[in-house]
Order: C-alpha cells, then sequence, then structure tokens
C-alpha cells in the first residue's frame, strides 16, 4: 500500500516580527501563516491528503487520534520551548511509530544546540572555530580566543539574537553582549572568533546526502552599516527587499574549495546521523579555510509565493527541483528508508 495521507507538523508565529525587540525575536524559527498555508496547498498539489498538525501542546493527542490515517509525518516543525525544543515531534512520532521525514531527536538535539554539535565535530576533526559557552554575566575569557569575537545564543536559529552589535572587539562590549543574550533567551551564550572570509551555505538531501548547489551570501553588496555577516537585519529585511542577486547559487569557487566543502557536509552529515535532509552553514576564515557553523536539521522551506530568497529551496531549484518537486524528493527519500511504496 503507498502513502496517501500525509501529517504535516509545523510551527507559526504567532507574534509580528520586529527586529528591535528581542521577544518578539523568540519566535523567528516560526513560519509565518502564509508560509504554512503555502506549505500544505503545495503538498496537496502533489495528490495526497494532510493532515496539518501544529506543533504545539496538542500535537501528541491529534497524533494519536490520526495515527490509524497516518501513512508519513513531513516534519518541519521547530518544537515549542525548552532547550532541546527541536526534538520534541521527532520524539512523539518515534514513541507513536509514524515514520517521518528528516532526522531522529538525537541528531536534532545536537543540531539545535551549536556548542554541543561543535563538540562533536571538534571529536570527528571537522574544523569548527574556537568557542567559549558562557552561562553566567560574568566570566573570564578563553585565552584562546581572540578578538574580534561574535556573540551568538548557543541554540536559536534564524539569526536570532545576532545583530552588527554580535560582533565584539573588546572585554566591555563582548561582557554586555553576553549578558544581552543570556537575559534574552535565557540560556547561555557561544562566543567564537568572527571569521571574516566568504560564508556558504550547502543543502543536503538523500541518504547519504548529496549537496546540492552552494548559496553563497554576497556580503559586497550589503549597504554601509551592514558588518559582513548575515545578521537578523540581513536575513530578514535585506534579503527580502528585492535585493534577490544577493545570494549567488551556484556559488563560483574553485575545485579545490568545492571538494573540501563538499568533504566537510559528508562528514557533518555522518557525525551527527542526519537523514533526508539538513542545510549546513560555513563561514572561511582570511585566508579561505572552511570552519562549520552550524547545521540545521530541519532547515526553512519557505515556499516562492512568500520568498525566493529561501536557501533549501533556492538550492533545490538551481538543482532543477521546483519546490513541489524539492517537497516529493524529501517525502521519496524518507518513505524509502522505511520501505515504504509512494501510491
Ligand atoms: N563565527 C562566525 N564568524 C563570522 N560570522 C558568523 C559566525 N557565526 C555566525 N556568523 C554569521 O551569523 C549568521 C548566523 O549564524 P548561525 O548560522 O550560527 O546562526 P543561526 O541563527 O542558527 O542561522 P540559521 O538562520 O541558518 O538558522 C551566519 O550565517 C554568519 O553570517
Ligand atoms: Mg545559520
Amino acid at each position: 500500500m503507498g502513502i496517501k495521507t500525509i501529517a504535516f507538523l509545523y510551527n507559526v508565529r504567532h507574534f509580528y516580527l520586529d527586529v528591535a525587540d528581542y521577544r518578539n525575536q523568540l519566535e523567528a524559527d516560526f513560519d509565518d501563516p502564509i508560509t504554512t498555508k503555502w506549505q500544505i496547498k503545495r503538498l496537496k498539489n502533489l495528490g495526497f491528503k494532510i493532515i496539518p498538525i501544529e506543533a504545539n501542546e496538542n500535537a501528541y493527542l491529534k497524533l494519536k487520534r490520526y495515527k490509524k490515517e497516518i501513512d508519513l509525518a513531513f516534519n518541519v516543525a521547530e518544537g515549542i520551548y525548552g532547550k532541546d525544543r527541536e526534538l520534541q515531534i521527532p520524539a512523539i512520532l518515534e514513541m507513536l511509530q509514524i515514520p517521518y521525514t528528516g532526522s531522529s531527536p538525537l541528531t536534532h538535539a545536537f543540531a539545535l544546540n551549536k556548542g554541543k554539535a561543535k563538540q562533536i565535530f571538534q571529536a570527528e576533526g571537522i574544523p569548527t572555530a574556537p568557542f567559549q559557552i558562557i552561562k553566567t554575566a560574568e566570566f573570564t575569557l578563553d585565552s584562546k580566543l581572540k578578538f574580534p569575537l561574535i556573540v551568538k545564543p548557543v541554540a536559536q536559529g534564524s539569526s536570532m539574537g545576532i545583530t552588527n552589535k554580535s560582533v565584539v572587539n573588546d572585554i566591555d562590549s563582548l561582557k554586555k553582549q553576553v549578558a544581552k543574550i543570556i537575559t534574552a533567551f535565557k540560556e547561555p551564550a557561544l562566543v567564537e572568533p568572527f571569521l571574516e572570509g566568504r560564508e556558504f551555505s550547502i543543502a543536503m538531501l538523500g541518504n547519504p546526502g548529496e549537496v546540492l548547489p552552494i548559496i553563497e551570501p554576497n556580503h559586497s553588496m550589503l549597504p554601509k552599516g551592514y558588518l559582513p555577516f548575515d545578521s537578523y537585519e540581513v536575513k530578514w529585511y535585506f534579503e527580502e527587499q528585492g535585493n534577490s542577486n544577493y545570494l549567488m547559487c551556484p556559488a563560483k569557487m574553485d575545485k579545490k574549495l568545492e571538494i573540501r566543502i563538499k568533504e566537510i557536509c559528508h562528514e557533518v552529515w555522518k557525525a551527527l546521523e542526519v537523514l533526508d535532509w539538513c542545510r549546513i552553514d560555513i563561514k572561511c576564515d582570511k585566508e579561505n579555510n572552511p570552519y562549520v557553523l552550524e547545521i540545521n536539521s530541519p532547515a526553512g522551506l519557505i515556499p516562492p509565493e512568500v520568498s525566493t530568497t529561501s536557501y533549501f529551496p533556492l538550492a533545490a531549484r538551481t538543482a532543477g527541483m521546483d519546490y513541489e518537486q524539492m517537497l516529493l524528493q524529501i517525502i521519496k527519500t524518507a518513505s524509502y528508508r522505511y520501505g515504504l511504496k509512494i501510491k
């Protein structure tokens, strides 16, 4: 019997995005209602019956109620509450034995927590910048860390808490920024060297994941006043304001760098036991040496009706897959893994 019914697991924004207000950034990882609407429509266009389920406290009850009918869950949920939120839905799906797209709870937990992911990268010999996890406003800076440094929340996405002020050049600014992150996000801050070279974002799809055309944000295009990196303002305002050529895909680079980046991505995939799809962010130092910043185990999948700058769909599009073909490919990849047939 083939897959007829798909449960779609998502989180949606209940507040408006306002870059000046950190409270609103707390929901930045969630999708806009219009995004969710189009994602459901596009899944329906593929001929499946779709049961939309918001990944909130009621998700378990709904999944249990519909369990017999659901052939596969399509998971783009970020999860609510708690520091390990991304693993909530996969854990529930495991418990209910419902097959689902994407990685298992273990991978999501490590992918969301940049510090833990970096410890795994270090243990596996995967290049990642040295770092320090800071839990309190008073701390001693690790002597390995040299300015300029960047301060990020340890376990968020969508550049939450990452603005021009996140890049610091002295101990006072560092302390201020660390305190701000700890207070606003109620979680530790991750401090690491600010890498000043090229940035690449790499979408992977399949089992094992194949690298789709690599994306490079063209930081030289940013107006005066923006530092050359993808801060919250750049990701959510600059990219969306018709600056479509800001994202270069496929990124131009010499063969040696391309081979090295692909090699690193496959190592990340293996080290974190990723399944079906993910997106990896890499930044180079001034000498063009690539370092892994982080991995997104569910990456954003904003449909072209809403945005044409969503990284994973952009990489898929460059590879020749339109949005629906991309969704179908994720479904097929997961189904194959479970030994399920599509229709
Ligand atoms: N060590 C670093 N050096 C230079 N720039 C950095 C560094 N860490 C992060 N950045 C910049 O900040 C952006 C956001 O950082 P990062 O990817 O770690 O966070 P995120 O919020 O999880 O991102 P995403 O939107 O992909 O979920 C990066 O794309 C990069 O431009
Ligand atoms: Mg990122």
